[in-house]
Protein backbone atom coordinates (compact mmCIF):
# COMPACT_ATOMS: atom_id res chain seq x y z
CA UNK A 1 0.00 0.00 0.00
CA UNK A 2 3.23 2.30 1.49
CA UNK A 3 4.84 1.42 -2.01
CA UNK A 4 1.66 2.13 -4.16
CA UNK A 5 1.15 5.54 -3.02
CA UNK A 6 5.12 6.10 -3.58
CA UNK A 7 4.80 4.99 -7.32
CA UNK A 8 2.12 6.92 -8.54
CA UNK A 9 3.87 10.45 -7.97
CA UNK A 10 6.60 9.09 -9.16
CA UNK A 11 5.03 7.99 -12.78
CA UNK A 12 3.70 11.27 -12.85
CA UNK A 13 6.55 12.95 -12.60
CA UNK A 14 8.49 10.53 -15.01
CA UNK A 15 5.78 11.15 -17.52
CA UNK A 16 5.88 15.00 -17.32
CA UNK A 17 9.90 15.13 -17.64
CA UNK A 18 9.40 12.78 -20.60
CA UNK A 19 6.62 15.09 -21.98
CA UNK A 20 8.99 18.31 -21.25
CA UNK A 21 12.02 16.36 -22.71
CA UNK A 22 9.96 15.71 -25.89
CA UNK A 23 8.72 19.56 -26.26
CA UNK A 24 12.19 20.64 -25.38
CA UNK A 25 13.96 18.40 -28.27
CA UNK A 26 10.69 19.65 -30.92
CA UNK A 27 11.54 23.49 -30.19
CA UNK A 28 15.52 22.09 -30.56
CA UNK A 29 15.04 20.29 -33.87
CA UNK A 30 12.50 23.01 -35.12
CA UNK A 31 14.78 25.75 -34.07
CA UNK A 32 12.52 27.46 -32.00
CA UNK A 33 14.52 29.38 -29.97
CA UNK A 34 16.41 31.02 -33.02
CA UNK A 35 15.83 34.85 -33.79
CA UNK A 36 13.99 34.98 -37.24
CA UNK A 37 16.46 37.12 -39.04
CA UNK A 38 14.14 36.00 -42.49
CA UNK A 39 11.20 37.82 -41.42
CA UNK A 40 13.64 41.06 -40.55
CA UNK A 41 13.03 42.95 -43.85
CA UNK A 42 8.88 42.50 -42.88
CA UNK A 43 9.72 45.34 -40.97
CA UNK A 44 8.74 48.91 -40.95
CA UNK A 45 11.70 49.55 -39.47
CA UNK A 46 14.37 47.72 -41.55
CA UNK A 47 14.61 50.40 -44.20
CA UNK A 48 16.59 52.84 -41.38
CA UNK A 49 19.02 50.31 -41.80
CA UNK A 50 20.30 52.24 -45.31
CA UNK A 51 21.43 55.45 -45.74
CA UNK A 52 21.38 55.29 -49.33
CA UNK A 53 17.55 56.04 -50.62
CA UNK A 54 18.16 53.38 -53.80
CA UNK A 55 18.66 50.54 -50.72
CA UNK A 56 15.98 51.93 -49.27
CA UNK A 57 13.68 51.06 -51.94
CA UNK A 58 15.29 47.77 -52.57
CA UNK A 59 14.28 47.16 -49.37
CA UNK A 60 10.66 47.63 -49.79
CA UNK A 61 11.16 45.47 -53.43
CA UNK A 62 12.15 42.78 -51.93
CA UNK A 63 9.17 42.23 -49.87
CA UNK A 64 6.86 41.60 -53.25
CA UNK A 65 5.21 38.55 -54.47
CA UNK A 66 7.52 36.04 -56.39
CA UNK A 67 7.49 32.98 -58.23
CA UNK A 68 8.53 30.21 -55.84
CA UNK A 69 9.32 32.73 -53.59
CA UNK A 70 12.88 32.36 -55.53
CA UNK A 71 13.44 36.18 -55.25
CA UNK A 72 15.51 36.11 -58.09
CA UNK A 73 16.77 40.10 -57.77
CA UNK A 74 19.80 41.72 -58.77
CA UNK A 75 20.72 45.55 -58.02
CA UNK A 76 23.63 47.55 -59.17
CA UNK A 77 24.52 50.70 -57.62
CA UNK A 78 25.45 53.47 -60.63
CA UNK A 79 28.67 54.10 -59.14
CA UNK A 80 28.86 58.00 -61.24
CA UNK A 81 25.12 58.95 -60.27
CA UNK A 82 24.19 58.16 -56.62
CA UNK A 83 20.13 58.85 -58.41
CA UNK A 84 20.46 55.47 -60.38
CA UNK A 85 20.80 52.02 -60.02
CA UNK A 86 19.83 48.73 -61.84
CA UNK A 87 17.42 45.85 -61.58
CA UNK A 88 18.51 42.24 -63.34
CA UNK A 89 17.06 38.97 -62.80
CA UNK A 90 19.31 36.80 -61.06
CA UNK A 91 20.52 33.92 -63.12
CA UNK A 92 21.45 31.50 -60.24
CA UNK A 93 17.84 31.50 -59.25
CA UNK A 94 15.75 30.34 -62.17
CA UNK A 95 13.41 27.20 -61.64
CA UNK A 96 13.72 25.86 -64.95
CA UNK A 97 11.34 22.64 -64.76
CA UNK A 98 8.63 24.71 -63.92
CA UNK A 99 9.27 28.35 -65.78
CA UNK A 100 10.86 27.23 -68.53
CA UNK A 101 10.80 30.48 -70.68
CA UNK A 102 11.57 32.80 -67.31
CA UNK A 103 7.89 34.04 -67.88
CA UNK A 104 6.80 33.91 -63.92
CA UNK A 105 10.73 35.48 -63.11
CA UNK A 106 10.20 38.21 -65.40
CA UNK A 107 6.86 39.04 -63.93
CA UNK A 108 8.50 38.68 -60.59
CA UNK A 109 11.02 41.45 -61.91
CA UNK A 110 7.68 43.76 -62.14
CA UNK A 111 6.29 42.90 -59.16
CA UNK A 112 9.30 44.16 -57.61
CA UNK A 113 9.91 47.01 -59.09
CA UNK A 114 5.83 48.48 -58.68
CA UNK A 115 6.55 47.87 -55.00
CA UNK A 116 9.61 50.73 -55.84
CA UNK A 117 7.35 52.52 -57.51
CA UNK A 118 5.04 53.30 -54.50
CA UNK A 119 7.65 53.19 -51.82
CA UNK A 120 9.33 55.94 -54.11
CA UNK A 121 6.02 58.14 -53.94
CA UNK A 122 6.17 57.54 -49.83
CA UNK A 123 9.82 58.29 -49.30
CA UNK A 124 10.24 61.52 -51.22
CA UNK A 125 12.30 59.91 -54.05
CA UNK A 126 9.52 59.30 -56.78
CA UNK A 127 11.31 56.26 -59.49
CA UNK A 128 11.44 56.94 -63.06
CA UNK A 129 11.53 53.21 -64.37
CA UNK A 130 12.95 52.41 -67.73
CA UNK A 131 12.30 48.53 -69.08
CA UNK A 132 15.54 46.70 -70.62
CA UNK A 133 17.56 50.05 -71.15
CA UNK A 134 20.30 48.18 -72.70
CA UNK A 135 18.37 46.31 -75.19
CA UNK A 136 16.06 42.74 -74.11
CA UNK A 137 17.98 39.34 -73.91
CA UNK A 138 19.36 37.36 -76.19
CA UNK A 139 16.77 34.21 -76.20
CA UNK A 140 19.15 31.79 -77.29
CA UNK A 141 21.53 32.71 -74.60
CA UNK A 142 18.94 33.47 -71.90
CA UNK A 143 21.35 33.12 -68.77
CA UNK A 144 24.01 34.96 -69.91
CA UNK A 145 21.74 37.71 -71.03
CA UNK A 146 20.23 38.16 -67.39
CA UNK A 147 23.82 38.64 -65.92
CA UNK A 148 24.64 41.13 -68.91
CA UNK A 149 21.23 43.24 -69.58
CA UNK A 150 19.37 44.94 -66.94
CA UNK A 151 15.59 44.47 -66.82
CA UNK A 152 15.19 47.85 -65.70
CA UNK A 153 17.20 50.76 -64.73
CA UNK A 154 15.83 53.07 -61.84
CA UNK A 155 15.98 56.86 -61.73
CA UNK A 156 15.05 58.72 -58.32
CA UNK A 157 14.03 61.74 -58.11
CA UNK A 158 12.89 64.62 -55.24
CA UNK A 159 9.94 65.55 -54.51
CA UNK A 160 7.52 65.82 -51.12
CA UNK A 161 7.08 62.60 -49.69
CA UNK A 162 3.41 61.72 -50.41
CA UNK A 163 0.61 59.65 -48.91
CA UNK A 164 0.03 56.75 -51.15
CA UNK A 165 -2.91 54.62 -49.58
CA UNK A 166 -1.33 51.83 -51.01
CA UNK A 167 1.97 51.91 -49.34
CA UNK A 168 0.98 49.87 -46.26
CA UNK A 169 0.29 46.91 -47.42
CA UNK A 170 3.91 46.44 -49.02
CA UNK A 171 4.52 45.32 -45.66
CA UNK A 172 1.56 42.58 -46.03
CA UNK A 173 2.06 39.01 -46.86
CA UNK A 174 0.64 38.79 -50.04
CA UNK A 175 0.07 35.35 -50.72
CA UNK A 176 -2.75 33.71 -49.52
CA UNK A 177 -3.22 30.34 -49.64
CA UNK A 178 -6.47 29.64 -47.41
CA UNK A 179 -9.96 29.58 -47.59
CA UNK A 180 -12.02 32.59 -48.80
CA UNK A 181 -15.51 33.31 -48.19
CA UNK A 182 -18.06 33.07 -50.91
CA UNK A 183 -19.01 36.25 -50.67
CA UNK A 184 -18.49 38.12 -53.65
CA UNK A 185 -15.79 41.05 -54.49
CA UNK A 186 -18.21 44.11 -54.47
CA UNK A 187 -18.97 46.04 -57.73
CA UNK A 188 -15.95 48.92 -56.66
CA UNK A 189 -13.73 46.27 -55.77
CA UNK A 190 -14.21 44.69 -59.36
CA UNK A 191 -13.67 48.18 -60.84
CA UNK A 192 -10.66 48.86 -59.03
CA UNK A 193 -9.06 45.60 -59.93
CA UNK A 194 -9.87 45.54 -63.76
CA UNK A 195 -8.75 49.10 -64.13
CA UNK A 196 -5.70 48.71 -66.57
CA UNK A 197 -5.24 52.10 -67.76
CA UNK A 198 -1.71 52.83 -66.90
CA UNK A 199 -0.50 49.82 -68.92
CA UNK A 200 -1.74 49.38 -72.66
CA UNK A 201 -1.60 46.12 -74.09
CA UNK A 202 -2.68 44.51 -70.95
CA UNK A 203 -5.98 43.51 -69.92
CA UNK A 204 -7.65 42.15 -66.15
CA UNK A 205 -10.97 39.94 -65.84
CA UNK A 206 -12.74 39.57 -62.68
CA UNK A 207 -14.88 35.65 -63.00
CA UNK A 208 -17.53 35.84 -60.68
CA UNK A 209 -20.16 33.87 -62.55
CA UNK A 210 -20.69 30.62 -61.11
CA UNK A 211 -20.77 28.38 -64.04
CA UNK A 212 -16.71 30.32 -64.87
CA UNK A 213 -15.66 30.06 -61.50
CA UNK A 214 -16.38 26.41 -61.74
CA UNK A 215 -15.15 26.05 -65.25
CA UNK A 216 -11.58 28.32 -63.94
CA UNK A 217 -11.66 26.13 -60.80
CA UNK A 218 -11.68 22.51 -62.87
CA UNK A 219 -8.81 23.86 -65.61
CA UNK A 220 -7.28 24.83 -62.51
CA UNK A 221 -7.56 21.64 -60.82
CA UNK A 222 -6.65 19.33 -63.58
CA UNK A 223 -3.53 21.68 -64.12
CA UNK A 224 -2.46 20.30 -60.20
CA UNK A 225 -2.78 17.01 -61.15
CA UNK A 226 -0.27 17.10 -64.05
CA UNK A 227 2.22 19.17 -61.88
CA UNK A 228 2.07 17.08 -58.91
CA UNK A 229 2.31 14.13 -61.56
CA UNK A 230 5.31 15.79 -62.88
CA UNK A 231 8.40 14.30 -60.95
CA UNK A 232 10.55 16.55 -61.77
CA UNK A 233 8.75 19.69 -61.08
CA UNK A 234 7.84 18.36 -57.73
CA UNK A 235 11.71 17.27 -57.28
CA UNK A 236 12.52 21.23 -58.10
CA UNK A 237 10.15 22.11 -56.14
CA UNK A 238 11.27 19.59 -52.65
CA UNK A 239 14.88 20.99 -53.43
CA UNK A 240 14.31 24.52 -52.40
CA UNK A 241 11.66 23.65 -49.36
CA UNK A 242 13.26 24.96 -45.89
CA UNK A 243 12.34 22.58 -43.19
CA UNK A 244 13.04 24.69 -40.13
CA UNK A 245 14.41 27.69 -38.32
CA UNK A 246 17.96 26.85 -39.17
CA UNK A 247 17.37 26.75 -42.66
CA UNK A 248 15.12 29.18 -42.69
CA UNK A 249 17.77 31.87 -41.57
CA UNK A 250 20.54 29.84 -43.73
CA UNK A 251 18.75 30.51 -47.13
CA UNK A 252 15.66 32.81 -46.81
CA UNK A 253 13.68 32.15 -49.91
CA UNK A 254 12.58 29.48 -51.18
CA UNK A 255 9.13 27.82 -49.42
CA UNK A 256 8.78 26.32 -45.65
CA UNK A 257 5.63 25.28 -44.03
CA UNK A 258 3.93 28.68 -43.17
CA UNK A 259 3.08 28.66 -46.96
CA UNK A 260 0.78 25.04 -46.55
CA UNK A 261 -0.77 26.96 -43.36
CA UNK A 262 1.22 25.62 -40.41
CA UNK A 263 1.09 28.35 -37.47
CA UNK A 264 2.23 28.60 -33.95
CA UNK A 265 3.33 25.65 -32.01
CA UNK A 266 1.53 22.98 -34.60
CA UNK A 267 4.25 25.11 -37.09
CA UNK A 268 7.31 23.63 -34.47
CA UNK A 269 5.99 19.92 -34.61
CA UNK A 270 5.35 19.85 -38.21
CA UNK A 271 9.00 21.27 -38.68
CA UNK A 272 10.53 18.61 -36.14
CA UNK A 273 8.80 16.03 -37.92
CA UNK A 274 9.89 17.35 -41.26
CA UNK A 275 13.09 17.39 -40.43
CA UNK A 276 13.56 14.08 -38.89
CA UNK A 277 11.62 12.84 -41.36
CA UNK A 278 12.15 14.25 -44.95
CA UNK A 279 10.00 11.19 -47.03
CA UNK A 280 6.78 13.63 -45.22
CA UNK A 281 7.22 16.29 -48.02
CA UNK A 282 8.30 14.33 -51.06
CA UNK A 283 7.36 11.35 -54.08
CA UNK A 284 3.68 10.84 -53.35
CA UNK A 285 3.27 12.56 -49.87
CA UNK A 286 3.98 15.98 -51.44
CA UNK A 287 1.34 15.48 -54.72
CA UNK A 288 -0.96 14.53 -52.06
CA UNK A 289 -0.56 17.58 -50.05
CA UNK A 290 -0.18 20.27 -52.99
CA UNK A 291 -3.54 18.17 -54.67
CA UNK A 292 -4.87 18.05 -51.42
CA UNK A 293 -4.34 21.94 -50.90
CA UNK A 294 -4.96 23.01 -54.22
CA UNK A 295 -8.61 21.77 -54.03
CA UNK A 296 -9.79 23.31 -50.68
CA UNK A 297 -8.47 26.68 -52.44
CA UNK A 298 -10.66 25.82 -55.52
CA UNK A 299 -13.45 24.80 -53.71
CA UNK A 300 -13.36 28.15 -51.64
CA UNK A 301 -13.02 30.76 -54.07
CA UNK A 302 -15.59 32.64 -55.12
CA UNK A 303 -13.53 34.74 -58.26
CA UNK A 304 -11.09 34.76 -60.39
CA UNK A 305 -8.95 37.29 -61.81
CA UNK A 306 -6.82 36.89 -65.10
CA UNK A 307 -4.41 38.95 -66.26
CA UNK A 308 -3.62 39.34 -69.98
CA UNK A 309 -1.36 40.63 -72.61
CA UNK A 310 -1.38 41.08 -76.14
CA UNK A 311 2.00 39.96 -76.59
CA UNK A 312 4.36 38.25 -74.99
CA UNK A 313 7.55 39.76 -74.95
CA UNK A 314 9.65 40.03 -71.89
CA UNK A 315 8.15 43.77 -71.50
CA UNK A 316 4.81 42.76 -71.22
CA UNK A 317 5.98 39.84 -68.72
CA UNK A 318 7.46 42.54 -66.62
CA UNK A 319 4.56 45.11 -66.99
CA UNK A 320 2.14 42.31 -65.94
CA UNK A 321 4.03 42.23 -63.07
CA UNK A 322 4.08 45.26 -62.07
CA UNK A 323 0.10 45.19 -62.87
CA UNK A 324 0.09 42.30 -60.47
CA UNK A 325 1.71 44.13 -57.60
CA UNK A 326 -0.31 46.81 -57.78
CA UNK A 327 -3.64 44.67 -58.12
CA UNK A 328 -2.37 43.14 -54.19
CA UNK A 329 -1.65 46.65 -52.58
CA UNK A 330 -5.17 47.39 -53.71
CA UNK A 331 -6.89 43.95 -52.91
CA UNK A 332 -5.17 44.94 -49.24
CA UNK A 333 -6.98 48.11 -49.03
CA UNK A 334 -10.22 46.09 -49.73
CA UNK A 335 -10.12 43.35 -47.29
CA UNK A 336 -9.22 41.12 -50.22
CA UNK A 337 -6.98 38.46 -50.42
CA UNK A 338 -5.17 36.69 -53.49
CA UNK A 339 -3.25 33.32 -54.74
CA UNK A 340 -1.86 33.06 -58.02
CA UNK A 341 -2.81 29.26 -59.57
CA UNK A 342 -0.04 29.51 -62.17
CA UNK A 343 0.28 25.56 -63.12
CA UNK A 344 -2.33 26.34 -66.05
CA UNK A 345 -0.32 28.39 -67.23
CA UNK A 346 2.81 26.99 -67.23
CA UNK A 347 4.68 26.03 -70.54
CA UNK A 348 6.30 22.47 -70.23
CA UNK A 349 5.45 19.53 -72.15
CA UNK A 350 3.07 18.05 -69.76
CA UNK A 351 0.74 20.92 -69.36
CA UNK A 352 0.28 22.05 -73.35
CA UNK A 353 -3.02 20.29 -73.50
CA UNK A 354 -4.05 22.35 -70.31
CA UNK A 355 -2.16 25.49 -71.23
CA UNK A 356 -4.05 25.37 -74.16
CA UNK A 357 -7.34 25.06 -73.15
CA UNK A 358 -7.09 27.98 -71.06
CA UNK A 359 -6.34 30.30 -73.51
CA UNK A 360 -8.94 28.85 -76.29
CA UNK A 361 -11.63 29.86 -73.36
CA UNK A 362 -10.23 32.52 -71.44
CA UNK A 363 -7.26 34.38 -73.50
CA UNK A 364 -9.04 36.30 -75.35
CA UNK A 365 -6.39 35.84 -78.10
CA UNK A 366 -4.07 37.44 -75.71
CA UNK A 367 -1.64 35.49 -73.26
CA UNK A 368 -2.91 34.61 -69.89
CA UNK A 369 0.39 36.16 -67.82
CA UNK A 370 -1.21 35.43 -64.06
CA UNK A 371 -4.38 33.46 -62.89
CA UNK A 372 -5.53 34.37 -58.97
CA UNK A 373 -8.12 33.37 -56.77
CA UNK A 374 -9.81 36.30 -55.25
CA UNK A 375 -11.78 36.76 -52.26
CA UNK A 376 -12.31 37.90 -48.62
CA UNK A 377 -9.85 35.48 -47.12
CA UNK A 378 -11.21 33.57 -43.22
CA UNK A 379 -7.42 33.95 -42.09
CA UNK A 380 -5.01 35.92 -42.68
CA UNK A 381 -1.59 34.96 -44.30
CA UNK A 382 1.24 34.30 -42.55
CA UNK A 383 5.14 36.19 -43.58
CA UNK A 384 7.57 34.57 -45.96
CA UNK A 385 11.02 34.39 -45.98
CA UNK A 386 12.55 37.39 -47.26
CA UNK A 387 16.86 38.06 -48.17
CA UNK A 388 18.33 40.81 -46.58
CA UNK A 389 19.36 43.77 -49.21
CA UNK A 390 22.79 42.93 -49.11
CA UNK A 391 22.72 39.56 -50.69
CA UNK A 392 20.71 41.25 -53.51
CA UNK A 393 23.76 43.73 -54.15
CA UNK A 394 25.87 42.99 -57.56
CA UNK A 395 29.30 44.55 -56.79
C1 LIG B 1 4.69 34.74 -61.25
C2 LIG B 1 4.23 34.18 -59.93
C3 LIG B 1 3.64 32.93 -59.88
C4 LIG B 1 3.19 32.41 -58.67
N1 LIG B 1 2.54 31.19 -58.67
C5 LIG B 1 2.03 30.70 -57.51
C6 LIG B 1 1.29 29.49 -57.49
O1 LIG B 1 1.08 28.83 -58.50
N2 LIG B 1 0.76 29.06 -56.31
C7 LIG B 1 0.95 29.77 -55.15
O2 LIG B 1 0.45 29.36 -54.10
N3 LIG B 1 1.67 30.93 -55.13
C8 LIG B 1 2.20 31.40 -56.28
N4 LIG B 1 2.90 32.59 -56.28
C9 LIG B 1 3.09 33.31 -55.02
C10 LIG B 1 4.48 33.09 -54.45
O3 LIG B 1 4.66 31.74 -54.09
C11 LIG B 1 4.67 34.03 -53.27
O4 LIG B 1 4.67 35.34 -53.75
C12 LIG B 1 5.96 33.78 -52.51
O5 LIG B 1 5.98 32.51 -51.95
C13 LIG B 1 6.17 34.81 -51.40
O6 LIG B 1 5.07 34.85 -50.52
P1 LIG B 1 4.25 36.21 -50.30
O7 LIG B 1 3.66 36.60 -51.62
O8 LIG B 1 3.19 35.88 -49.30
O9 LIG B 1 5.20 37.24 -49.80
C14 LIG B 1 3.36 33.14 -57.49
C15 LIG B 1 3.97 34.41 -57.53
C16 LIG B 1 4.40 34.93 -58.73
C17 LIG B 1 5.02 36.31 -58.78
Amino acid sequence: MKKGRMTFPVILLALIVFLLSVLIAVFAISGCFLHTAYLDPWKKSYQNRFEDPRLKLTAHGLLAANSHNMQPWKIKLDKENSSVFYLYADSSKTTPEVDPHARQMMITQGSFLEYLKIAGEKLGTPVTITLFPEGVYDENNLSASMDTYPVASITLGKAAPKNTPLYDGIFLPDTNRGIYSPTLPSAAAVSLLTDTQEYSGISAYLYQAPDQVQSIGQIAMDAAVIEGNTKRVMKETEEIFRANEYQKNKYRYGFSVEGQGSKGIMKHFLQAAVTLFPSMNSGKAQTDNFMNSTRTSIENTPSYLLLTTKDNSRISQVEAGMLYSSCILKAHNLGLAMQPLSQALEEYTEMISVYEKIHSQYGNGDTIQMLLRVGYPKQSAPLSMRQDVSSLLLK
